[in-house]
């Protein structure tokens, strides 16, 4: 699908707020060109009548403008609220669907991006899109409307003086056009800066007690500034060329009013045009100029607009690597059977990491698996849940292959206790209920003494309700390893995976949660 196409979608559900969004600039707009031809007819058959016959005219026309002001006032204020709300809600779909995006996408996805370039493209990126979803076809309409609206009535007066006008007109729009090419550059280029700051903050953040161990915030400090310093240096080119795009239109505007004096003046001094009718153009540049100025100004934010949109629709249209069948089902009724078949497995190219395994494990049996660090036991791991799928070879549970069976089952069927456990900001109670939402408070409990961890949950001040800090930064790492048993205890797998889940506790703690472990799988 053509990136317009995708944008074009997201009007959808707003099509007839849309649709009176039009109608209301379609008036205003009507409105504002209409003023100089009020002047123009008073001009030409009111003003040249008798006194006593003008003021009869001028009532009418009072009541007549002030009516038509009203109504425009009703238009412009529905444009601007309801204008703007649906240029919110676009924005707050598109965000929703990134969003869900981002729970689709692999592993392996975030194996090679950065969380503080996601978060950029969904909060700043998508502001520019909804500013842009709003304006953009609201001004494009408005503005081509008056301008087009303005030369045609000018024609009428007079057709020279229009054509001179219309030709500094098109050398502006030429103007406009090859400028822009340039901006839609600079503006992707901001993007990726600004995305670039946001990288290094959440990872200076995220990794701050690292850097305080080391007392190495100067070396962060560094890396940042270079960041910093490249959004900046990106800023200032944007702003160059925004300066000699807006400073060149401005010489256009003083062109066309210079255009009108001197040609008009000419014509007038051959007779060809009226002093009156003057002018009016001269009303009428004031109208025409204003939706050049926000044609102008909108190009800016289309640039933006597009430029975020753009970089949404990369993510959007990043294909997971793993991906279910569409003849996927569900796997049921689970012994617990599992064969790994001649597997092999690589996360790049040139680096096999697992080469030809076959294992077979029985269901009810529990194994170990031993070996080297980085030798591949937690990749091998991985592949069991489809965290990764094989290069070569299969795994099977129950004789099913795990890429025939929806992602959702298989994963329910499988509990991962992983080496470097997770903790979600909240308390003690959700993060491990986050095995099961629906468990009750028995079921927690339950689960966080055969954890070895229910007495420690007791001592803090606030129990099951004690906040465990971002990333669970307030308990200690056994702690937090208890925890995350915890959690898959209460989720209750058919098919348990630790991966040196223990590493960080006590013989003691460990032997508990050993017997623990022997009581639940029976
Ligand atoms: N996401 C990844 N992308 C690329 N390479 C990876 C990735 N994860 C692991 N590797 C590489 O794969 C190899 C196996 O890593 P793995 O984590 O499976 O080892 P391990 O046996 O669990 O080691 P340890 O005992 O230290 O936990 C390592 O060489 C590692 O560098
Ligand atoms: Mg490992």
């Amino acid at each position: 699908m053509s990136i317009w196409a995708k944008f074009i979608q997201y009007y959808k559900p707003y099509r007839w707020l849309f649709l009176t969004d039009l109608l209301c600039a379609t008036v205003v707009s009507l409105v504002d060109i209409s003023f100089p031809q009020v002047l123009y007819w008073l001009t030409h058959n009111v003003f040249t009548r008798p006194g006593e016959e003008i003021k009869p005219v001028l009532a009418v026309v009072a009541v007549g403008m002030i009516l038509m002001y009203g109504i425009r006032y009703i238009c412009q204020f529905y444009i601007t609220t309801w204008g703007h709300i649906m240029g919110a809600r676009m924005e707050s779909n598109m965000r929703q669907d990134l969003f869900d995006h981002y729970q689709r996408l692999s592993f392996s996805y975030y194996d090679r991006n950065n969380t503080g370039e996601m978060m950029s493209k969904l909060i700043s990126d998508l502001f520019d899109i909804s500013e842009l979803a709003h304006h953009g076809p609201e001004n494009l309409f408005i503005c081509t409307l008056k301008i087009i609206g303005s030369f045609a009535l000018l024609l009428f007066i007079n057709v020279k003086l229009t054509l001179i006008l219309m030709a500094v007109t098109v050398g502006m729009i030429c103007f406009s056009v090859y400028k822009n090419r340039r901006m839609k550059a600079v503006f992707l280029d901001n993007r990726h800066k600004i995305a670039g700051v946001n990288a290094r903050v959440q990872d200076s953040l995220s990794g701050i007690r690292v850097v305080k161990s080391f007392a190495n915030e100067d070396l962060e400090r560094e890396k940042f500034c270079s960041s910093n310093l490249q959004f900046l240096e990106s800023k200032v080119s944007s702003y160059q060329v925004m300066g000699s795009f807006h400073a060149g239109n401005g010489l256009f505007q003083g062109l066309l009013y210079t255009a009108v004096l001197v040609s008009g003046g000419y014509f007038i001094a051959r007779g060809n045009i009226e002093v009156a009718d003057l002018a009016i153009y001269a009303l009428y540049i004031g109208i025409f100029m204003n939706p050049i100025d926000v044609l102008i100004n909108f190009t800016e934010q289309f640039q933006k607009g597009y430029a975020g949109f753009k970089r949404f629709m990369e993510v959007v249209n990043t294909i997971p690597e793993v991906l279910e069948k569409p003849d996927a089902v569900t796997l049921a009724h689970i012994a617990g059977h599992i064969e790994y078949r001649d597997v092999s497995f690589q996360y790049n190219e040139n680096t096999e990491v697992l080469d030809g395994i076959n294992i077979l494990i029985e269901a009810g049996k529990t194994v170990a698996l031993v070996g080297p660090s980085g030798g591949g036991k937690t990749t091998l791991c991985s592949l069991l849940p489809r965290f990764y799928d094989v290069s070569r070879g299969a795994v099977l549970i129950d004789g099913k292959d795990v890429r025939d069976v929806t992602l959702k089952s298989l994963r329910n069927a499988i509990g991962i206790v992983q080496q470097d456990v997770y903790m979600f900001a909240g308390t003690v109670r959700d993060n491990i209920a986050y095995g099961k939402p629906d468990a009750t408070e028995a079921e927690i409990i339950e689960a966080a003494k055969n954890a070895n961890i229910h007495d420690f949950i007791m001592s803090l001040d606030d129990g099951y309700a004690s906040y465990v800090g971002e990333r669970g930064t307030r308990l200690s790492g056994g702690q937090k390893q208890r925890l995350a048993i915890a959690r898959v205890f209460l989720k209750d797998p058919k098919i348990l995976i630790l991966d040196e889940a223990t590493s960080a506790l006590d013989n003691e703690s460990e032997r508990y949660i050993q017997a623990s472990l022997e009581r639940l799988s029976k």
